[in-house]
């Protein structure tokens, strides 16, 4: 037999193989809802405009109720004869319903009737996203408030560079992510335009009303452009970008966790619940979710430049190419849910080692600059004084000593500007203290960064 909903042209059966080979319901039968509420706002559209009666309506929300009950009951029995999610749902309300079923697809195409779907299921799924990334940003502000004042060394290229709070370095997390909340909160308004009425590409004959399905769907508007809504992509493409921006950061975030939880560095604890051992070493403990969040940014990588690559070179309007758009869409959507909530349980579970963060940060000079800042407020010239600590720092190698450990005398050998006050400059606390400006790592700029940043989260 050939395919009911399109066999009228055709003189023989789809062979079997490339009906396996184009169908899509293996993984588009997932907007299964989208599809369904698009339908019904498209019939209630068509009853307003007379094209539909309103018995014939009513017959199609029942109808269509019912198969959204059966799939979600488990009872749905998905065809790949039927090719894709929206013939199947079709052709189950003509099933139940008879001849009045075979209506709903006036004026409408799949083109835009798998448009719409994407669009409605991604902007469900991007308001889970939003709110996972808001809870782990949440979890950021609670550790980082508890650490304001938890001295760690900061690095730049991996070298210990000057002290910073652990509280400062968590904050610089949330900044990264609160950048990645403002784009994806930018490309939900592209992804909430209506593409619905573009029909197969050039619009419909009939008086269809597109104001109104696109309030019934709560999208902000029609689109614009028919042959454009058939065949953009670029909301899909915006969003795998900023998921890109996103995994970069829990990526850079995790290297540091993986770094931090060896017994090389050993600042911080991640509780055994987040991790896992081995089955030959029974010493080990593997801080795996840091692990596979930073492997899953390559995967949410890759789909970004198969979308992009997609996309490249297709003439207007709707090409079958579009639905390879979905497998990478949906991916980025589940791999991103997963690495954010595993993130955000994460997160507050972290304890940090202070003694060996302190241990850390007093080896490695890391306060060299804070006495090149003491000899310039006491009137030496900058590069001066970087020349005067640079000899201090080889002495202190040479002698296995800090330059907090060492004597007045034996500082004083490389400047005689130096007095006894300048204790108070080599200490850790008095080193990220004085740092004390919007952005700088003093812990009280700490404290009012966080409640500034509250507010943020408070007037979502
Ligand atoms: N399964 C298709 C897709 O995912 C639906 C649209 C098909 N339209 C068509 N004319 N073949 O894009």
């Amino acid at each position: 037999n050939t395919n009911q909903q399109w066999g009228g042209r055709f003189s023989e059966a789809t062979d079997a193989f490339v009906a396996r080979f184009t169908a899509s319901v293996d993984f588009d039968q997932r907007m299964y809802r989208q599809d369904i509420q698009g339908s019904m706002a498209h019939a209630k559209m068509l009853a307003k405009v007379g094209v539909l009666t309103e018995e014939e309506r009513d017959a199609i929300l029942g109808g269509l109720q019912e198969v959204m009950d059966e799939i979600e009951r488990g009872d749905f029995e998905w065809s790949v004869a039927l090719e894709d999610v929206h013939m199947n749902i079709e052709a189950a309300l003509t099933q139940k319903i008879g001849i009045t079923g075979k209506k709903l697809h006036t004026g409408r195409s799949r083109n835009d009737q798998v448009a719409t779907d994407i669009r409605l299921y991604l902007r469900d799924e991007m308001k889970v996203i939003l709110g996972e990334l808001t809870r782990l940003q949440q979890g950021l502000l609670d550790v980082a408030e508890r650490e304001a004042d938890t001295i760690m060394p900061g690095f730049t290229h991996l070298q210990t560079a000057q002290p910073v709070t652990f509280g400062h370095h968590l904050l610089a997390w949330f900044e990264m992510l609160e950048r990645d909340h403002g784009r994806l909160l930018d490309c939900l308004k592209r992804v909430n335009i209506m593409p619905l009425g573009a029909a197969a590409l050039a619009g419909t004959t009939y008086p269809i009303d597109r104001a109104y399905t696109a309030e019934l769907l709560g999208f902000e508007r029609p689109s614009e452009n028919s042959l454009d809504s058939v065949s953009d992509r670029d909301f899909a493409i915006e969003f795998c970008a900023a998921a890109s921006l996103l995994m970069t950061h829990l990526s850079r975030a995790s290297e540091e966790l993986v770094l931090w939880t060896s017994a090389q560095f050993d600042f911080i604890d991640l509780p055994d619940r987040f991790c896992t051992g081995s089955s030959i070493m029974p010493q080990k403990k593997n801080p795996d979710v840091p692990e596979l969040v930073r492997g899953k940014s390559g995967r949410v990588n890759g789909h970004l430049i198969s979308l992009l690559t997609l996309m490249k070179s297709q003439p207007l309007a709707y090409n079958k190419d579009n639905q390879e758009d979905k497998e990478p869409l949906f991916d980025v959507i589940d791999t991103l849910q997963g690495c954010l909530r595993a993130y955000a349980d994460m997160i507050p579970a972290i304890t940090s080692k202070k003694e060996n963060m302190r241990e850390a940060a007093l080896r490695g000079f890391s306060t060299a600059t804070d006495l090149a800042d003491y000899l310039v407020r006491k009137g030496v010239a900058f590069r001066d004084a970087h020349e005067i600590v640079g000899k201090s720092v080889a002495y202190g190698i040479e002698q296995s000593k800090d330059l907090g450990e060492m004597e007045l005398a034996e500082l004083q050998q490389f400047s005689d500007t130096i007095e006894a006050d300048v204790f108070e400059v080599l200490t850790l606390e008095g080193s990220v203290a004085a740092r004390d400006h919007i952005g700088g790592t003093a812990p009280d700029q700490v404290r009012a960064a966080v409640g500034r940043a509250r507010e943020v989260l408070a007037a979502r």
